[in-house]
This record gives C-alpha cells, structure tokens and sequence, in this order.
C-alpha cells in the first residue's frame, strides 16, 4: 500500500480525533497569546506616540493663547499670571517603560493643589480653569480675571485643544523650573484687598502713560502690569526701565541701523526701540522669538517729539 493511499483511508478512532482538535485548539489560542502581548506593546507605542503629537499641538495653542499672561516658557509674568512650568505648580513626573508601553510616574506630586485643597487630578485641574476660567478675582497679585477658554463657555478652543494645552502644561514635570526662578501664585487668602498704592507718576511719566494707552495702539502689542495685559505680540514692557538697562550692559549688543549708534542709557535705549524698532530686535517676544518689522516704523513721524519725551519718561520709569 502506497503512503498517499495509506493517509487517504486513515480512519482514527473518535478519541483519537477529539484529542487531535484539542491540541490543534490549544496550539492556535497560543499563537492568539502571544500575538495578544505583542500587540499590547504596539497599542502602548501607538498611545505614546498620539500623546507626543498631542503634547506638540497643546505647545502650540499655548504660545498662541497663554503665554502672553503665563510667560513664554511657563514661567509666569508678575501682574498678568503664575508660572504653570514651577515645581509648585506641576511637580515631578518620569516616564516608566513597562510591557504595556510608556507611562507617566508621578514622582512629586503639585503642591499647589495641595495649597488650594484640589483632591482630583492635575490634569483636570488644568482643563477645569482653562475650560470655564475663574470668574471671580482671587487675589490682587493679578490685573485681569481668567479667561475662559472652552468654546462652551464662550472661549475659542475645542476639547481636544484644552486636552492638548493641559498634556503640554503636565509634560514640564519632566523637567520642571526652579519655584524661585518663577512667578508663583499667592497662597488663597492671601493678596486680598486693595493694590498696595504704586509710587506716583510724574505729570511728565502721567502725560507718557496716556499716549501709550491711547490712540499710539502700544497696548495692541505690549502688556504692562496695571495698565493692560491684553497686548501678546511684542515683549511685555513691565519692567521695561530694567530689561533696557539689561541689554546695553550685555556683550552682543549693538545697533543694526546704520546712523543710529547702539544706546548708552535705558532711556535712549526705550527712544531708539520706538523710533527705530529695528536697531534691536529683542531676542524673546511671548510667542516665540521676536519677529523683525512687525513694530510699526512710523512713530517718529505719527507721534509728536514732546509724546515720545513723555512716552520714554514713563517707559523709563518701569523697573
Ligand atoms: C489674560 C491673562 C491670562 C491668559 C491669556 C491665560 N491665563 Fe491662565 N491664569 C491667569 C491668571 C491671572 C491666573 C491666576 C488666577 C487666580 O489664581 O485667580 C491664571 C491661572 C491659571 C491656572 C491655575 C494656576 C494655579 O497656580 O492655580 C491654569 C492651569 C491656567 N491659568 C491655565 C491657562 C491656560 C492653559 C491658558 C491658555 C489656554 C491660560 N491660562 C491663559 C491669566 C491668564
Ligand atoms: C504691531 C505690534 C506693535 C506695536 C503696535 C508696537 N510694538 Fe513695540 N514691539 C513690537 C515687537 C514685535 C517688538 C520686538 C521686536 C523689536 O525689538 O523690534 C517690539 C519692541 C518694543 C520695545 C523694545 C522692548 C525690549 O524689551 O527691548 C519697546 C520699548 C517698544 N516696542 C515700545 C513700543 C511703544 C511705546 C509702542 C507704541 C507707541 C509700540 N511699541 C507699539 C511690536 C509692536
């Protein structure tokens, strides 16, 4: 009897055939298995990778809609908002490989929740005040209430913009920044009250400050604490007297107009950027680095010499 005949009238018994199917079943449910826990790494990668892509959209809508009150790198800026980059703010996280992908460890948990008696998660937190804003204002430390966000409450982004914006805010615990390098929130309770009276202005500074808050559209670009934070273009001007004294004692500075001598005080420093925005273009503006002829070059003939007199005593004045 040939082989092949032999196979073709093969007739096992029914045992034979049950225990035969059994192991063929048992065989294909490992294959399934293992098949299974690969997969689960690849779904783990695949959930890593969409949170990456997520945590670059959130940077984007960040510097676009925060930074410009939270300050370009998270850091805050005095008068406008805290810093959400400190370790106060959003603690220490690390990143733990385990078989099912990437995860996210807690390592120092914020203790500015635990400040404010907030139980839930940091992330909905974040969504929370950037979904409905605060409407009430919380201390004096702060020139405007929150705005709200949420196209549900009459903001301009979408859920997954706010899901984006709070998975950014989380990633800074992977390297959070230093709480006495940022602007961090009073304690609840605490600022209450009237503003502490601010030293008074010159009528000259007084006359300065009109012009930059009229009809000059400064506060189009530039925020100033007390004045008006709305401006997210250019650099925040608040303590501009400073800032401008800053950049004339640093190495690299220079003037890139020719005709126009690079400043030897703050306040021709505070002249030039108004006449000639472009003797010096500041390095950081809220989103991003500063963009070259975005300032209007027209001042020196739309404003009157006696206003950018004015207008250069109050900036000056701003340390
Ligand atoms: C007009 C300025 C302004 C803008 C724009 C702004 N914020 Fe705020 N933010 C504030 C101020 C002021 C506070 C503190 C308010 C308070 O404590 O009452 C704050 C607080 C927060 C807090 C809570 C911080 C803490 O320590 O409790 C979060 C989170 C936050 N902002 C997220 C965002 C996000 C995300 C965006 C952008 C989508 C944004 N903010 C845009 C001004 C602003
Ligand atoms: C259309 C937007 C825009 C307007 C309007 C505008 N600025 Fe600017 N300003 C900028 C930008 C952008 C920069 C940074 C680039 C540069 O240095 O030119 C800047 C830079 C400055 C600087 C230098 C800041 C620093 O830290 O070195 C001063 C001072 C300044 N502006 C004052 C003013 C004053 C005063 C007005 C109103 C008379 C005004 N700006 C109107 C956009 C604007």
């Amino acid at each position: 009897m040939s082989i092949v005949k032999r196979i073709v009238t093969f007739r096992p018994s029914f045992t034979v055939r049950i225990i035969t199917g059994l192991i063929a079943f048992l065989m294909m449910l490992s294959v399934c298995a293992v098949v299974g826990i690969t997969d689960q790494t690849r779904l783990g990668e695949r959930d890593a990778n969409f949170k990456a892509r997520s945590i670059e959209a959130g940077a984007k809508v960040f510097s676009l809609q925060c930074a410009r009150c939270h300050g370009p790198n998270g850091e805050g800026i005095d008068g406008s908002g805290p810093a959400l980059a400190s370790e106060m703010f959003v603690g220490k996280i690390s990143i733990e490989d385990n078989p099912a992908g990437p995860q996210i460890k807690v390592d120092e948990k914020s203790k500015r929740l635990e400040q404010i008696g907030w139980t839930g998660a940091l992330k909905d937190y974040i969504k929370g005040v950037t979904s409905a804003g605060i409407p009430i204002k919380s201390s004096n430390a702060w020139d405007a209430n929150h705005p709200a966000f949420s196209q549900k409450f009459g903001g301009n982004l979408r859920d997954d913009q706010i899901d984006d914006v709070a998975n950014f805010i989380i990633n800074w615990g992977l390297a959070p920044l230093a709480n006495d390098k940022a602007v961090l929130a009073p304690a609840p309770g605490a600022n209450q009250g009237p503003k502490p009276t601010a030293v008074p202005l010159t009528p000259q500074q007084e006359a300065g400050k009109a012009v930059y808050s009229g009809g000059a559209g400064c506060t189009g670009c530039h925020a100033i604490k007390g004045v008006g934070n709305q401006g997210g273009v250019g650099p925040n001007l608040s303590k501009i007297g400073k800032d401008a004294a800053d950049v004339i004692a640093s190495a690299d500075y220079k003037s890139k107009v020719t005709g126009q001598p690079a400043a030897t005080t703050p306040a021709d420093y505070i002249k030039q950027s108004i006449l000639y925005p472009n003797a010096y273009i500041t390095p950081q503006c809220p989103t991003g680095p500063c963009p070259a002829g975005v300032m209007p070059q027209t001042f020196s003939k739309t404003l009157k010499p006696e206003e950018i007199d004015n207008l250069v005593a109050f900036l000056s004045s701003l340390k």
